[in-house]
């Protein structure tokens, strides 16, 4: 593993380094070819002046003044010489700066030939490297003499040596400060990140309820928010789940045991007596049929809830579902006496929506209102219809359903009887269809007297 404090540190290195390198090119490298360069152009141009003041026939002074000039600006020697080689005027503070030494015989005799010279010779005695400028004296086809500028460069070099030794100070200084940095930089951006890590390796282990104590503004802190988010949605999704499991088996044990007690009272008690026999073996059928109408609502749940569940959206009159579905109860209702009412249906309403799903709201509305109304109750359907919508609602004039209770008809296994037959999946069925449609609805219930589950569906 490649650890975030090494990687700082060898990044911040690496800029220290950079910019220590291109100061070291400007200062050390640059520096020694400017200096030389300015140099030789300003000894050129003062020279020029002076051979020029010899070449009008200056007095000694004026000579010497230039000289003078030159020497405190350049630490310069100067000397001119006939061109026959005869020095005719030097002057320099520094007497070894004099003399005709071999090189300067070089330059004199190239300068003789009419142009300016610039040479570079290092000086035994003064260890250091000696500017040597040739300019020469009067027009180019009538030379009149030489003058020769020498000029020690020694002060650049000592300039490089300060200039290093800072630079490797600097650099010393610089690698301490940036490792210590880059220490500490990494533990408080690896920090959280081992926090939020420990936290993740936590959930997978399945420790869904994780603290995520991390509390920056930054991405590090959006990170550990989404952790916390996660943990919460995978601890809602658990109990749902335990819930649904737990829901399920209870709801499952009690036809179960019917099943089971009545078939062990036929085997060993009424198995003969036929009247008997025939009243448990139908309550045996209702309730298989019960089981089987719970699985059946289970599955159709738990498909709903997957992301493959898709509706099939199609043109359909909603009029006509209606009518099918009423017509499913119509012989249950007149056996209880329950006068089942229609209103608006009795033209075709073309609405949009999947038309089984539609149909099986329908029904699940139309069972709860016939489970909940007495002999000598009312059920009703009505349709209405406005520009862009069609508005279904079931209404009866049974028990209803108290304004407390009444929030909560919609959860999964939700029944405010205990006792009812149902499973409670009816409306959250219901509401998962309706979800789908992106409808809205809603039930309201004045107790006794009416109870009205309605939803709407976009027209066509
Ligand atoms: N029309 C109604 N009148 C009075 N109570 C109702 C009505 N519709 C629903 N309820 C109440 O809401 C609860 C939930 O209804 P839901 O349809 O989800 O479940 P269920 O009818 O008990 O069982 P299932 O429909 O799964 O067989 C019911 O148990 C009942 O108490
Ligand atoms: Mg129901």
């Amino acid at each position: 593993m490649k650890k975030i404090s090494v990687r700082l540190w060898v990044q911040m290195l690496l800029l220290i380094g950079i910019t220590l390198g291109l100061l070291w090119f400007s200062q050390i490298v640059m520096l020694e070819r400017y200096y030389l360069y300015s140099q030789v152009r300003n000894i050129k141009q003062e020279g020029l002046a002076l051979a020029k003041v010899y070449e009008d026939g200056g007095s000694v002074d004026l000579l010497e003044k230039g000289a003078e000039e030159l020497n405190l600006k350049y630490n310069a020697g100067v000397e001119a010489y006939s061109i026959s080689g005869e020095r005719v005027f030097g002057y320099s503070l520094m007497p070894m700066m004099m003399g005709r030494a071999v090189y300067k015989q070089e330059v004199f005799s190239e300068t003789a030939k009419g142009g300016i010279v610039v040479r570079q010779t290092k000086h035994n005695r003064l260890n250091s490297n000696i500017l040597l400028v040739g300019i020469p004296i009067g027009e180019p086809e009538s030379i009149k003499g030489v003058l020769i500028i020498s000029s020690p460069l020694a002060a650049i070099k000592e300039t490089k040596i300060i200039i290093k030794e800072q630079l490797v100070i600097i650099t010393f200084i610089l690698v301490l400060i940036s490792s210590i940095l880059a220490y500490y930089f990494s533990k408080a951006f690896t920090k959280p990140m081992l926090k939020i890590n420990e936290a993740a390796a936590r959930m997978a282990e399945g420790n869904l309820s994780v603290k995520v104590d991390v509390e920056s503004q930054d991405e590090l802190g959006m990170l550990a928010g989404t952790i916390r988010n996660l943990s919460e949605q995978l601890q809602k999704i658990e109990k749902l789940r335990r819930d649904l499991v737990a829901n399920v088996s209870h709801e499952f044990r009690t036809p179960l045991s019917l099943i089971k007690g009545y078939a062990e009272t036929i085997r060993d008690v009424t198995g003969d007596v036929k009247e008997k026999r025939d009243r448990q073996l139908d309550i045996i059928l209702e309730e298989t049929d019960r089981l089987r109408s719970m699985v059946d609502d289970t599955l159709n749940m738990s498909q709903m809830q997957t992301d493959t569940f898709k509706l099939n959206i199609g043109a359909f009159d909603i009029s006509a579902a209606i009518g099918s579905i009423a017509g499913k109860f119509s012989y249950m209702t007149e056996k209880k006496g329950i006068d089942m009412e229609m209103q608006g249906t009795d033209k075709v309403i073309t609405v949009m929506g999947d038309e089984p799903q539609i149909e099986q709201v329908l029904y699940n509305f139309v069972n709860n209102a016939y489970n909940h109304t007495p002999s000598g109750g009312w059920i009703r359907i009505k349709v209405a219809e406005d520009k862009n919508n069609v508005k279904v609602e079931i209404s009866d004039n049974g028990e209803g359903i108290s304004e407390e209770e009444l929030p909560y008809i919609w959860d999964r296994f939700y029944k405010v009887s205990k006792g009812s037959k149902g499973t409670g999946l009816g409306l959250s069925i219901a509401k998962e269809i309706l979800k789908a449609h992106d409808s809205n609805y809603g039930a309201e219930s004045m107790q006794n007297e009416e109870t009205k589950f309605w939803f709407t569906l976009e027209k066509v």
